[in-house]
């Protein structure tokens, strides 16, 4: 297995399994530090840079917790305009990095531009962390879902999961390379527009993903033991930032999950994962259903920051 001392966790395209194994170990171990609200020292002596780029609530805020629970220390920005990188003079991914390295000792990255945050590991001497690019990838969140599903329905193997939204999105990319290293099988459900690609799709058989695609998320929500949703109505994720204006659009119902359908159809043991935020095509009813579980990812996605930032600045083995 590949150490994780001083390495950039850029995507899962080329993840194993002992990797993702090895993580989920780590935040076992961890995890009572979070559960119990007392703040380690584990990582001192280390400080984190944020670098976010585009709007996020969960995904810096839970790294920034993470750091702090580990005894470390947290600089950075939350939105690039504040800094020389979002003004007149659009300081280059480069300039800024060759910065931010002497900031601190691990940088977490979200950007609009898919890559940005693996040509910033092109520059910076230090890791960089891939807190989301564009339409590339979201690892840190993948590992988040899959950690619950792990802790959840005791296995990560043997299981059927469908995934519902635009299948343009970093979370499904992430996710669906992250599924060819279990005994997964795969449904796809989105719009036309939003499927697939046709380079992903022949990626992922031949990376082995047992998968196929069907129109109606009520035609296969029985056959699922855990339910992946996206939006299918959103905010272009390749631009900076942009106002929400006037009507959003609603989500046509064969890709909306409620809590009618899940009474209906669903498996009693399924369970509900979105990355949030949401649209209408995970209604609030479903909140107070055996099936949900997004609110359980706030905490264990502190737990898996942790330890991957203390995998990376050696804290952990
Ligand atoms: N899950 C996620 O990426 O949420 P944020 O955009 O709030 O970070």
């Amino acid at each position: 297995m590949r150490s994780f001392l001083g390495r950039d966790i850029l995507g899962l395209k080329h993840w194993e399994r002992m990797e993702y194994d090895h993580v989920f170990e780590v935040c076992d171990e961890l995890a009572p530090i979070a559960r119990r609200r007392r703040n380690s020292e584990m990582l001192k002596d280390k400080i984190l840079v944020v670098a976010f780029y585009q709007p996020s609530t969960r995904t810096r805020l839970s790294t920034e917790a993470a750091m702090h629970r580990l005894g470390g220390h947290v600089v950075g920005f939350a939105d690039a305009k504040m800094t020389r990188a979002g003004d007149f003079y659009q300081e280059s991914i480069k300039d800024t990095v060759h910065m931010l390295e002497y900031y601190g000792d691990v940088i977490a990255m979200r950007h609009f531009q898919q890559g940005a945050p693996a040509e910033a590991a092109q520059w910076a001497s230090v890791p960089v962390i891939n807190c989301g690019d564009g339409w590339g990838e979201h690892p840190t969140q993948v590992l988040t879902d899959l950690y619950t599903i792990r802790n959840e329905l005791g296995t990560l193997d043997g299981l059927h999961f469908l995934l519902v939204g635009d299948m343009r999105m970093r979370t499904m990319h992430s996710i669906s390379y992250a599924m060819t290293q279990f005994d997964i099988e795969a449904t796809y459900v989105a719009p036309p527009q939003m499927s697939l690609t046709p380079e992903f799709k022949t990626e992922l058989q031949q990376m082995g993903l047992p998968f196929r695609e069907a129109d109606n998320v009520g035609d296969v929500i029985s056959e699922a033991d855990v339910i992946y949703m996206e939006p299918v109505v959103q905010a272009d994720y390749t631009k900076a930032r942009e106002e929400a204006r006037g009507d959003r659009g609603r989500t046509p119902p064969q890709y909306q999950v409620t809590r009618k359908l899940l009474r209906e159809k669903a498996r009693r043991h399924a369970i509900v994962l979105h990355s949030l935020p949401r649209m209408d095509e995970l209604l609030p009813d479903v909140d107070s259903t055996r099936h949900a579980r997004y609110w359980i990812e706030a905490f264990n996605g502190v737990v898996l920051r942790m330890a991957l930032l203390s995998l990376i600045l050696g804290a952990m083995e």
